[in-house]
């Protein structure tokens, strides 16, 4: 079986990450560690145990990481997944929040990695501050991870938080720093854009939600917020060539599951600015190498959709 560590800011791609991952039966999830992000930490614990209550998996440890980032005023993306990060249909029957682990994030991260070595993989769809603090705790964690799947960053300049950044990556640019300076493993990195070009069919996420399970009543409830919001905003239908719908955490989760999702991709060194009045948080391509950085990462170009498809069609099954 593939061992994932799962570190989120559930979020309804998020949600829908962490769901695609627990419906294949080649994956076993060792544990989540939850980071700030789309909403406040509580918030996304609180979702994250939602989830794994819609699909039978309570047994599966989750952990409170960071609540803020390493520097950065601290921002969430309440605009597009609802005040509560999970499209504001609260359950009053939700698991509460005596059910998180009481090891912390970080260190727990650290240890599941540790006793792992060479054997786990970790897909961030967060910022990246869980990941630079183990980083900097425990520097061999970044050689004894077998690879490393981000969603983050952007290619092109053309953000979806600030002018030209991307939340997770904004939200705390030094953490997105750090990550992409001392992690030595393979590194995929999903970017927003490569997200958006990679859209799914609005015709298939009918098909997806209209299954009838329980699961997918719940994927129909918590995603409808965000899908009408993506159906009305100009940015989104332009940036997707009016494709469809992104779930952009889901890409990264994906391409840890099957080693042939990824069908294109450039290997090339990255970094993050940290300083730019405008760009701030943006995602640096080294194409021309001129950083001589050693350690190169793989930014998704192309994936197969048929696959994903698939895995979106199991995770309500
Ligand atoms: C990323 O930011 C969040 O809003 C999503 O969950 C995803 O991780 C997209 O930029």
């Amino acid at each position: 079986k593939k061992k994932l560590i799962l570190d989120v800011d559930t979020g309804v791609d998020d949600a829908q990450a962490i769901m695609v991952a627990l419906a294949d039966p080649n994956v076993e999830i060792l544990g989540i560690t939850c980071c700030f992000g789309n909403t406040p930490i509580e918030n996304v614990l609180k979702n994250t145990l939602r989830v794994l209550k819609e699909c039978n998996r309570l047994d599966i440890p989750v952990y409170k990481g960071c609540s803020q980032p390493l520097l950065a005023p601290r921002r969430h993306a309440g605009d597009y997944h609802g005040k509560d990060g999970m499209g504001d249909v609260p359950d009053p029957d939700a698991p509460g929040l005596e059910l998180v682990h009481k090891k912390r994030g970080v260190p727990a991260m650290i240890k599941m990695i540790n006793q792992n070595a060479g054997e786990v993989s970790l897909v961030a769809t967060a910022p990246l501050t869980n990941l630079a603090v183990a980083v900097q705790l425990a520097p061999n964690i970044s050689k004894n991870l077998k690879a490393l799947y981000i969603m983050g960053g952007n290619t092109d300049s053309r953000g979806n938080t600030t002018v030209c950044g991307e939340f997770n990556f904004v939200a705390d640019p030094e953490a997105a720093y750090v990550v992409l300076d001392r992690y030595t493993c393979p590194t995929y990195i999903a970017p927003w854009e490569f997200s958006c070009r990679n859209s799914l069919p609005w015709s298939f996420c009918e098909q997806w939600l209209s299954q009838c399970t329980a699961k997918a009543a719940f994927m129909k409830n918590i995603t409808s917020l965000s899908m009408k919001k993506a159906q009305s905003s100009d940015y989104q239908k332009e940036i997707t060539e009016g494709k469809g719908f992104n779930s952009c955490d889901t890409y990264a989760a994906a391409a840890a599951i099957d080693d042939a999702f990824i069908t294109e991709s450039d290997e090339v060194a990255v970094t993050v600015e940290l300083e730019g009045k405008f760009t701030r948080g943006m995602m640096v391509v080294d194409y021309m190498e001129v950083l001589k950085k050693k350690h190169k990462a793989f930014i998704m170009k192309t994936v197969d959709l048929e696959r994903m498809k698939q895995m979106f069609m199991n995770s309500l099954k």
